[in-house]
Parts: structure tokens; C-alpha cells; sequence
């Protein structure tokens, strides 16, 4: 008789990979990750799971530095068994609607937020001219597309604190405005706008004008009772709200993303999109599997926590300013010698990015402890000020 099939396809995991790292290659990261998952001890800081190159300490692209959730792991394992099947089924968006409280309807998956965000360049732009205002330095992905696209940006710059400037934003809007762009927290100074204040702005905005707000980094955000926008866009139809499990659910590598809107404002942004064949079984599996555990969430954000924590008071020893962030990275001035630092830490291995259209700063994301570590020791022989 046949055995059941779970029983199978967990037996199928431990001769594969068990038997795989027996053979000599515990040696690959990825699969002592794979050999722990299947023997049942949780993965605890494997170092370079999932980079080709498992020496380098990876902190120049806001990833989750603690991986990805052990139940997405096993929920894309169990998928891969039907990867056979086309995707069309609303899965994902039923568990975001319950996840949020919202109807269906209001929840449109893309790959990655960065499909959602591109979408709405589209949506907005297919059939006529006119511009979008954004703040500036901030994450660069509307304001490109816009470009790309032949319209105009008006970038409105931060104000010395960082903040964004929400007054002089309002006062760029005009007839022939489509968007306002919102990262919030903002990418790359981790700003967080005052959530009243945020509220008179988007009230003030013109009906036809879409307000996007970027909540990418919105789990990072160190005030408990911060309110996110998602409120205000089931309130207004020209609030769009554009999520990720990109960052604090790990999922970087597998590209979900969702906007949250209107269901006519989605209507509009879905015309230029794949409808269901823009997600995969295993995305599909991964982001359901990371839902389910708000456990991880939870570890990620301390672990972002305590490791900013780190890095401030390390910087400051060293005599540098680091901006406080409410994201996943660190934002810091670093003078004139900025790139080159840069280019000096990458022939040690490790990657961290000047922070965008901001001269002078360097963006670090927050890595495991050690990689923090590492970071450190190394900036600090650059660094002796
Ligand atoms: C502010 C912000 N928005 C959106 C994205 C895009 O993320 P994804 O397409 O992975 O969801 C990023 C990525 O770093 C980001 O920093």
C-alpha cells in the first residue's frame, strides 16, 4: 500500500537534503539552512544564506537580516509540489483583506511593491501629460518612471531637519498634478511624518490628485500607537497605500507586494498589470507562510532594533552624527571621502550604499550582529576622525 502523501514528501526532504549534506555539501549555507529545516531545529543565523557569495556582509539593499519566516520556508516547500498548477485563485488577497480588515476589493498584490508603484505611473500618465511632486532625497522609483515616461518631477526638498515638507508640497500641487509621493518612513533619511499632520495634507489635496503613500518601512516604526494611512484610504478614494513583504517579512527575493486603495482607484492601476499571472504558486505560498507568523515580524523588528541601537553608538564614538531612522538602515554623513569609503569597505567584503541624491551620507542597512561587527571594525580603521 502506498503511504500517505505527506509522509512521503517528508521523507522525499530528509533523504534529499539530509542525505545531500551527508554527501559533503553542509558546506553551502542555503543547505544547512534546508538540512535544519527539515531536521526540525529552527535556523538561527546562517551566515550568507542566500548570497552567491556567502563571505559578503550584504548592507546596501534593506533586507531582513534574520531571513526569511521557518513558515514560509515550508509553505513554499510544500507548494513546490504543484507548481504545475497556474495560480487562479485569490488566496493571498482573501488573507490580506482578513490580515487588514478590508474588503477584497481593496487589495491589489503586485511583484513586489514596486509593481504597485510602477502601476500607478501608468495608470496616471497612459493617456495625457502633467506632473508629479515628490519629496526629495526619497525613494526613487515613481519619480524615474515618471521621467522615463517624459513628465515632470517637482521635487521638493526635505526640510533641514529631514522632515518632508509637507507645506511647500502642498504648494506645488496644480491643476495639471497626478500624484503626490509619499515614502513614509522615508528612504533614505528614515523619516517618519507627525500622523495628524499627515491627515490636513492629504485633506487639503485635490480629489483627482492620487496620494501615494510608500509604507514600506511602516514595521520599523518605533511609536507603538503609530497610525499607518491604510485608515485614510479607505476613507478617500486618491490614497493609495503600497505595502511590501519585501523588508520585514523577509521575502525580498520572491517580490510581493500590495496597494491598498479605493477599489476604483485599483481598477485603474490593474488595467496595466498581469491580473492573477503577476504571482506564482511559490510567492504565493511564501507570503501566506510569512502571514501567518507575526512571531517573525516581531524578531525582525527587535533585531533591526537592538542592531540600529549598535550602530549609532558605534558611529558616535567615532564621531559621526547618524540620523535616526525609523526604517531598516542608518543614514549617516560622512563627509567628502563618502565614495571612497564606500569602494574601501567593498574591497573588505562589505556592501553599503551611498544614500540616494544625498552627497556626503552613507546608507547602511542594519545586518545580523556580527555583520554589524564587522562593518564597524572595518569603518573604523577608514574612519579614525
Ligand atoms: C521605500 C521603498 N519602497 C519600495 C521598495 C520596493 O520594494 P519591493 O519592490 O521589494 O516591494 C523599496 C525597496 O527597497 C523601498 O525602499
Amino acid at each position: 500500500m502506498s503511504q500517505p502523501a505527506n509522509l512521503d514528501r517528508r521523507s522525499f526532504f530528509r533523504r534529499t537534503l539530509v542525505g545531500g549534506a551527508a554527501m559533503g555539501l553542509v558546506s553551502q549555507p542555503w543547505w544547512e539552512a534546508a538540512a535544519q529545516l527539515v531536521e526540525g531545529t529552527p535556523i538561527r543565523n546562517v551566515r550568507g544564506v542566500g548570497l552567491d557569495d556567502p563571505a559578503l556582509v550584504q548592507l546596501s539593499i534593506n533586507e531582513n537580516p534574520l531571513g526569511s519566516s521557518r513558515r514560509a520556508i515550508e509553505a513554499v516547500a510544500k507548494a513546490m509540489f504543484g507548481m504545475n498548477r497556474y495560480p487562479f485563485h485569490d488566496q493571498l488577497e482573501e488573507a490580506l483583506a482578513k490580515h487588514h480588515a478590508l474588503p477584497m476589493e481593496m487589495i491589489l498584490t503586485g511583484i513586489g511593491s514596486s509593481e504597485i508603484l510602477n502601476l500607478l505611473v501608468l495608470a496616471a500618465f497612459w493617456d495625457r501629460g502633467g506632473n508629479i511632486v515628490t519629496a526629495f532625497p526619497s525613494y526613487p522609483s515613481i519619480p524615474g518612471k515618471t521621467e522615463e515616461l517624459g513628465r515632470e518631477v517637482r521635487k521638493i526638498p526635505l526640510k533641514p531637519d529631514f522632515g518632508i515638507d509637507l507645506e511647500a508640497m502642498a504648494a506645488a500641487i496644480d491643476s495639471e498634478t497626478r500624484i503626490v509621493s509619499i515614502c513614509n518612513p522615508n528612504n533614505p533619511t528614515g523619516q517618519l511624518l507627525d500622523a495628524a499632520e499627515l491627515r490636513r495634507f492629504v485633506d487639503t489635496v485635490p480629489e483627482d490628485v492620487i496620494v501615494c503613500m510608500d509604507e514600506a518601512y511602516i514595521h520599523f516604526v518605533d511609536d507603538p500607537d503609530y497610525q499607518s494611512t491604510i485608515p485614510l484610504a479607505q476613507e478617500k478614494e486618491n490614497v493609495l497605500v503600497a505595502r511590501t513583504f519585501s523588508k520585514a517579512y523577509g521575502l525580498g527575493g520572491v517580490r510581493v507586494g500590495y496597494g491598498i486603495g479605493h477599489p476604483e482607484l485599483l481598477k485603474r492601476l490593474a488595467r496595466f498589470g498581469l491580473g492573477r499571472l503577476n504571482k506564482n504558486t511559490l510567492s504565493i505560498a511564501a507570503a501566506l507562510g510569512a502571514l501567518e507568523d507575526p512571531e517573525h515580524v516581531t524578531r525582525s523588528v527587535e533585531l533591526v532594533r537592538e542592531g540600529k541601537r549598535y550602530l549609532y553608538s558605534q558611529l558616535r564614538e567615532m564621531g559621526y552624527e547618524p540620523l535616526q531612522t525609523q526604517t531598516i538602515f542608518v543614514t549617516v554623513e560622512v563627509g567628502p571621502n563618502t565614495e571612497t569609503f564606500i569602494e574601501l569597505l567593498q574591497e573588505q567584503r562589505i556592501a553599503v550604499r551611498q544614500a540616494f541624491d544625498m552627497d556626503g551620507y552613507m546608507r547602511v542597512s542594519v545586518g545580523l550582529p556580527r555583520e554589524n561587527e564587522v562593518f564597524v571594525e572595518e569603518f573604523r580603521k577608514l574612519a579614525v576622525r
